[in-house]
């Protein structure tokens, strides 16, 4: 039997509250006050699936930007996606990711974003693994870096808002990090319980080349910094920031940090000690592939075509063929052409935020091309490893 499901918006007080019992339940209390998060969100970003009028589970989208060859584009993020457990198993999960991304089209967001619960679920509407989120840790007396070439200025109280522009330069430049939600932000500087934060901007007041956010933290396991944000724009921005750490050494066992899977910062440790402590792949869903592959940037010295054919069974104007032109850093992409690359929607993401070579993909059995097509592929889309910072 096909259920029928009504997709909308949230705004009723009892669809609010009716959410919030099945986020509690769904999320085994982990959003820390289920109405404070959605109020966070703002309401008005929540969508909810009904069947037979009965509010049956929801989601939040999370509208912000996102860095590819320099340039942002829109990117709504998709979070707490809960159906209520009488209800699972019958397509409502399904049904609501499906009108989710229809809106998201319409709405002209060419990308979207989420980190899985399970990946099976999110694969079925197109979205594949397009990047990385790291937290690696070094014991604080392995840092051995000790010169500080840089002062620091701790910034009380911490206001995020001055952190901003220096973050917005290293994003930049960094393959697929965010142009973060208001929430995000606020998250960063918010203590958890048991912990108090810190922040330093690295350098002099009127020319910071970085900042730190940390929190320390007591578990069983000994004492901890958890640096919660960081930017470096210099190398001695990045030496002020690990000798920084290591004068924590006394009383602070161990220092975890977000980096990508290729971490750089680990290049200015003396030995290979560092370590990684938790390894997730977010995932990506290329909503409008015309907006998604025209926007980005590219490297500057190609100029090449690329000849696409995609399949998309969840929106229709991206399914057909495509010549992407790329010339000058920029794309232009016109329908039409031979199709020399085939794949599914869901394909073209590890393949535009450079998670996966054109070849290691092929050979995965996720695309298929022609030499001359793999060959274009390859230096369209070649970059270093896509991370981002945030979990969400
Ligand atoms: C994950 C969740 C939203 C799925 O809801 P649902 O309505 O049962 O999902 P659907 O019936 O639409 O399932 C669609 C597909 O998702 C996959 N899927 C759903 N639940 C799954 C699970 N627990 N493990 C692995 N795959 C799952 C299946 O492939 C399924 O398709 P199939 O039945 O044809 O094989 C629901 O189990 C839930 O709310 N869980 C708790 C909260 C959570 O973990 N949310 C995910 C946050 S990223």
């Amino acid at each position: 039997m096909t259920l029928e499901f009504e997709y909308s918006t949230l705004a009723h007080p009892p669809d609010i509250q009716q959410l919030a019992v099945i986020f509690k339940q769904c999320f085994v209390n982990a959003l820390g006050g289920e109405e404070a998060y959605m109020n966070q969100i703002g309401v008005e970003n929540f969508r909810i699936i009904r069947e037979s009028q009965q509010l049956i589970g929801g989601l939040a989208t999370l509208n912000m930007g996102q860095w590819w060859g320099g340039e942002r584009l829109p990117m709504t993020g998709i979070a707490v996606v809960a159906i209520a457990p009488e209800y699972r198993g019958s397509g409502g999960a399904i049904a609501l990711m499906q009108h989710t991304l229809k809106e998201l089209y319409a709405r002209g967001v060419p990308l979207s974003a989420l980190y899985p619960a399970v990946q099976t679920l999110y694969r079925k509407v197109g979205y594949e693994q397009g990047g990385s989120w790291y937290i690696w840790e070094v014991a604080t007396n392995a840092i051995g870096v000790r010169e500080q070439p840089l002062p620091l200025q701790p910034v009380v109280p911490i206001n995020h808002q001055v952190f901003h522009e220096l973050y917005q330069q290293q994003a930049k430049l960094t393959h697929g990090y965010l142009d973060r939600h208001p929430a995000i932000w606020r998250r960063l500087i918010e203590p958890d319980e048991n912990e108090q934060v810190y922040a330093y901007l690295i350098g002099t007041k009127d020319k910071p080349e970085g900042y730190i956010i940390f929190a320390q933290q007591r578990t069983h396991n000994g004492e901890i910094i958890f640096v919660k944000d960081w930017v470096l724009k210099t190398a001695a921005a990045t030496q002020t920031f690990w000798s920084l750490l290591a004068t924590h050494r006394s009383q602070i066992q161990q220092v975890r940090w977000k980096s990508s899977a290729i971490d750089t910062l680990t290049l200015a440790l003396p030995e290979q000690t560092a370590k990684i402590s938790t390894q997730f792949r977010w995932m990506l869903r290329i909503v409008d592939v015309v907006k998604a592959l025209s926007m980005r940037g590219y490297p500057s010295g190609i100029e090449t075509e690329l000849h696409l054919e995609i399949q998309d069974n969840v929106i229709d104007a991206n399914n057909g063929k495509f010549i992407l032109s790329v010339a000058n850093g920029r794309g232009e992409v016109t329908k039409g052409g031979k199709g020399e690359l085939q794949l599914d929607v869901r394909e073209l993401a590890p393949l535009y935020t450079s998670l996966f070579s054109p070849y290691h993909l092929q050979i995965a059995g996720k695309l298929h091309g022609t030499e001359t097509a793999i060959s274009a592929a390859t230096q369209i889309f070649a970059a270093s490893s896509p991370w981002v910072a945030d979990f969400f």
